[in-house]
């Protein structure tokens, strides 16, 4: 197979925007391929570890030179990646909007696959935003028990309501549109984000629950708010083809913790 072949089947599912950062960001996607790691960034380490594991591809889920349509400015930085890079010889494909196009999107189902949530999902106005009516409501502080033992999550974080149930939640993996507005909705007691600015969301929610309306933002990271879906993907794909290797790579989280003190 070529990395071609396995693009175009990613490709039809869901339709991209008109403008679509999937694409290949490096290599010959005419190459022949047998071990394919996934992982939610191309990072520098990531390369190396994926280089020396022998992969012909790599699908990411996000930028490989910090933007999203891989046109920002030539640094030092973006040179010495992208000769570590072209030196691989992998092909890296970005599997980014159709992950989010697909029915359910392939992140929020990796997510609440490992996380183990059931319930009533529907679709927002906004992308990659969904409502959840959980069928166990939970607090906010057991969702974030359930990130950080089910999903490895560091340090999560909660604004506003943490002892009170929410049954109608928003799932705002990544950084997506909408989350203001979704927090601010009548019938939406918790938001799960990837980021969210600081002083508009969480002070928002923190004053609703002064004000004892119930709201929690429960911030996850922005890897860890997505990569179970990246995992997921890699499973499927390990059992829909088994000519073929496939790894998923940990990218890890972006911020180390003063309590490591040797990480
Ligand atoms: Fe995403
Ligand atoms: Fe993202």
């Amino acid at each position: 197979m070529k990395a071609r072949d396995l693009i175009d089947e990613l490709e039809k599912v869901g339709s991209a925007p008109d403008v679509t950062c999937d694409t290949v960001k490096s290599g010959d996607p005419d190459k022949e391929i047998k071990k394919v790691a996934v992982s939610m960034f191309a990072t520098v380490k990531n390369i190396k570890e994926i280089s020396a594991w022998g992969a012909d591809m790599l699908l990411v889920h996000e930028p490989t030179y910090y933007d999203h349509l891989e046109a920002g400015n030539v640094t030092p930085v973006t040179e010495a990646k992208r000769e570590l890079v072209e030196k691989s010889g992998m092909v890296i494909y970005r599997h980014h909007d159709r992950m989010h196009a697909g029915e359910p999107d392939g992140i929020a189902e990796g997510e609440l696959y490992y996380l183990g949530l059931r319930g009533r999902v529907e679709k927002t106005p906004y992308f990659a935003s969904y409502l959840m009516t959980l069928d166990e409501p939970k607090t906010a502080l057991e969702l974030a028990d359930l990130m950080e033992s089910e999903l490895g999550i560091k340090h999560v974080r909660i604004a506003g309501e943490r002892s009170k149930k929410a049954k109608n939640i928003a799932l705002c993996f990544g950084t997506p549109g909408g989350v203001f507005e979704l927090l601010c909705n009548d019938g939406v007691d918790a938001v799960l984000v990837g980021e969210a600015c600081e002083w508009q969301v969480a002070e928002y929610a923190r004053d609703a629950a002064e004000l004892g309306i119930n709201k929690s933002l429960v911030v996850m990271g922005h890897i860890g708010s997505e990569r179970d879906g990246m995992r997921l993907l890699t499973k499927r794909l390990s059992e829909a083809h088994p000519e073929l290797e496939f790894k998923y790579f940990e990218c890890g989280e972006v911020y180390s913790y003063t309590e490591d003190k040797n990480s």
